[in-house]
Parts: C-alpha cells; structure tokens; sequence
C-alpha cells in the first residue's frame, strides 16, 4: 500500500568504492538535489530530484532538507549502554578504571528499571547522534539484554547486542559461571536473535575476566548459530597485556587466545587493537575479523594510537569500523570519533585519514566489516532505510567556516572536526523519521 510511503529530498552522499582503495573522487556520490523514496523500511529509487520527482504520485508525504548533508546513518562497531552513567570518570588508566568506576556501575543493572531507563535514554541519544545500528556490550545480568532488545525492537533500529560473559577477576555479583553463562546467552539467542532487526553477539568481556573454560563455551556458542556476532576487548593497553601473559603463559600472543577458543573469523568484533605484532594483523585478515577503532577512549584511558593504516595495509587489510566506547570513550557522535580518529592519525605517523575515509569508517566501511552490506551503510535501492540528516551550518561558527568551503571535501572534513549531535538535523530508522532537532524558528 502507498500509505507507507514516504521521501526525503536533498543533498545526500553514499560511496561507491572503498576511498581507501583509490581516490576520493572515484569512491564518493554527491547527489546535489536528491530524492530518496522508502516504503516498508527499505529504499524503494533514490537519485536526482528531477528525475524521481514523477514517481512520487499525490500521496507521498516529501521532507525537504535544505542546505544538509543526507548520510547512511552511522555505524557505531564498540559501545557498553549501561556506562553512559559513568562517562566522564577521572584520573585513571583501563584496569583500575573498570574496578573504581565501571563495575559498581554495571552492578546497578540488576535492577531491570535501572537497565530500561537506561536503554531508553541510550537509544535516544544515539539517535540524537544520527547513529542507527551499534554493536552494544549489555552487562552480565540477562535481564539487560532484555531491556535493550525490547526498546531498540520499539524503535526499530537494527542493533547488535549481549549479555557480557564474566566469570572471574570481578566482583561476586557481577560474575556468571561458564555454565551459567552458556545457559543464559543460549535462552537470549534463542529470544532475540534475528527477530525483526535485533542481532546477537557472543560477548566474553576480555580474556582477563573469562576462565579458558567460559571461553571456549562462548566459541561453542558462536557456532550454534549461523550469523551470530562476537565481541570483545583486544590488546588495549600494557597492564592488561601483562596480565593476560600470566593468566594464559601457553599462548602465543593476547589474539591467540581467543582464536585457541574458536572466537574469531568473519563477524568477530574486536575493541582498540592497539598493541598489535604484524603476526596478529595477519591472523586478522585471514580470519576475517573486525577490528573497532576508538580514539576517543583510547585517548581519554591513555592506552595508546591504534594504528589504522597499518591494520589496513593492501597486502593483508584487516576490517576496521569505528567505535565510540562508552563510558571510556568521551562522545557518543560518530562525527566527533571521526575528527579524533584523523588527530590519531597524524600522531600515530600514519597516513593522514580523509574525509571521505573517515565518513567511509563510519557507514558503508562498517557494514562491510559486519558483513550488513546488503542491508545498511549506502544509501541505494534495496537497502534498509536508515538515514542520518547533517546540518553544516549548525552552529554560527560551522556556519562561517562552511560558508568558505569550496569542495564536498572541505565540508565533510569541517563536519567531523567541529561537528557533534549538534549538527544532526534529523535521523530517520526503518523508513521512518525517528528523531528530529529542535530548530529555533527564523
Ligand atoms: N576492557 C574490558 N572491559 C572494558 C570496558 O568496559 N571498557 C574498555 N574500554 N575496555 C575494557
Ligand atoms: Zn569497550
């Protein structure tokens, strides 16, 4: 039926090649004055304005977006929904941090109103953000998880999601049992994955805090069941590295203890990555793991510059997505994460990240590196309807600096480094519009 038909006009961006592969020009689609028709959640046509425009009939309801930028909404590949209580946390570097601030905070989600409340207001600001699909760490109650799948299957977002697995090296009411563990991921795949949009992933929080035995539980997990993710924290910093030396002397590197339990290949999400051998990046491309940059949190815990055009060397390039990590990471924007991930770029003596690959990390690049391709991260016929609507000149100091750009690429570049949720105008799910900013009238 028509009635669910609806469009949105304006300028909008999409790729159609990696920018990494080659030059911007050749990867990146600039649709001046665009249309964008959707029905039942998916995009039905999408191109000029002028040459859409007959298909629309008397009925279709039609957004004009003047003067924004229409992106794929954003892919957020590592953030924990119970922490955007404790952002913002002072003074201390990844293993004290988690015991002084992070695990008193996801110890209040045994309460299933703390986690519901919490849901709700996570899911709205990523939508404030223009995100529209997360990989998201729950916290070890199962009742977390329930939570979040609930409100996100309310909103219609496609999202990713699991209880954390812990079972030692944590506080007694934060800790499962491989058993137990096993048990109550097996009953939330069974609840949640693949129901409408939601997804499941198999989440052992690191190898510090999950016995061998949880382990490989969690690998026998991840192949009961075809499409499921995981995701964990990978070589994030030195004291952790140290730790887990000891905890498993037999492995041959921090990687191989997960992949002794089966944990990686293609939809094996793996948080920060910074402390990497040329060995574990190799492992990486040949099992088709992913890995999330977050340069936010890596600067605010001090664990160091992931080394992004390393991981993607053309020889074995490794799948990368970007990551907001909260609460380790200071803003939930994908457009603030990919200004911080061109600072790192420059620090790490990498290759300067552009625009177009920074806006690539955070859409199509990321729904390739979750193998969702088919589904989200371009904006093309057939695909999901998620769309994220961007202001350049959402602030008076955007608006005079914008006012000076010449190129697609000098305004996408000025977006990631001034903009934040600020400069989201609207964020649209599911063919739906289901966020839009308050604009003061002119
Ligand atoms: N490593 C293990 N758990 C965590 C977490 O919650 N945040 C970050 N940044 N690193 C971790
Ligand atoms: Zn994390």
């Amino acid at each position: 039926d028509l009635h669910d038909r609806r469009a949105i006009r304006g300028s909008y961006v999409t790729f159609r090649a990696n920018p990494f592969d080659g030059p911007t020009q050749d990867a990146l689609v600039l649709e001046e004055d665009g249309l964008i028709i959707m029905e039942h959640g998916h995009i039905t046509h999408c191109g000029a304005y002028s040459a859409l425009h007959g298909l629309l009939g008397d009925n279709t309801p039609v957004t004009h977006y003047k003067d924004c930028l229409i992106s794929a909404g954003f892919i957020d590949a590592h953030v924990h929904y119970p922490q955007i209580s404790a952002i913002a946390s002072w003074g201390e570097q990844l293993l004290p941090w988690l015991e002084q601030y992070i695990f008193p905070t996801e110890a209040e989600f045994a309460n299933i109103n703390v986690a519901r409340q919490t849901a709700r207001l996570f899911l709205a600001e990523l939508l404030r953000n223009g995100t529209t699909t997360a990989a998201v760490y729950c916290t070890v109650h199962p009742q977390s998880v329930d939570a979040f799948f609930e409100e996100s299957a309310r909103l219609g977002t496609r999202m990713i999601a699991g209880k954390v697995l812990m079972d030692r090296n944590c506080p007694p009411d934060l800790q499962d049992t491989a058993q137990s563990g096993y048990d109550q991921s097996a009953a939330l795949i069974k609840r949640w994955h693949g129901r409408d949009r939601q997804l499941y992933a198999v989440t052992p929080r690191f190898a510090i805090t999950s016995t061998p035995e949880q382990l490989e539980l969690a690998g026998d997990l991840l192949h009961g069941t075809p499409g499921l993710f995981m995701q964990t924290h990978l070589a994030e910093n030195l004291d952790e590295m140290a730790a887990v030396r000891s905890l498993f002397p037999n492995n041959t590197s921090y990687l191989d203890v997960y992949a002794q339990a089966g944990l990686d290949g293609p939809r094996a999400i793996f948080g920060h990555a910074i402390h990497m051998s040329e060995h574990d990046f190799a492992h990486c491309h040949h099992s088709g793991c992913t890995l999330a940059h977050c340069p936010t949190s890596n600067l605010f815990l001090g664990s160091g510059a992931f080394r992004l055009f390393d991981a993607l060397n053309p020889d074995r390039p490794v799948h990368v997505a970007l990551g907001t990590d909260i609460g380790a990471g200071t803003s939930l924007s994908l457009l603030a994460t990919m200004g911080e991930a061109y600072k790192v770029s420059l620090m790490a003596g990498d290759t300067r990240l552009s625009a177009a690959q920074a806006l690539w990390l955070a859409t199509a690049g990321a729904a390739r590196a979750l193998h969702l391709h088919d589904r989200i991260g371009h904006i093309a016929p057939g695909m999901e309807a998620d769309l994220c609507v961007m202001d350049p000149n959402a602030t008076p100091l955007m608006a005079q600096r914008n006012a000076r750009c010449t190129s697609l690429s000098e305004r996408l570049f000025t977006l990631m480094v001034l903009g934040d949720d600020r400069a989201i105008r609207a964020t649209w799910v599911n063919g739906k519009m289901a966020y839009e900013k308050n604009v003061d009238p002119a």
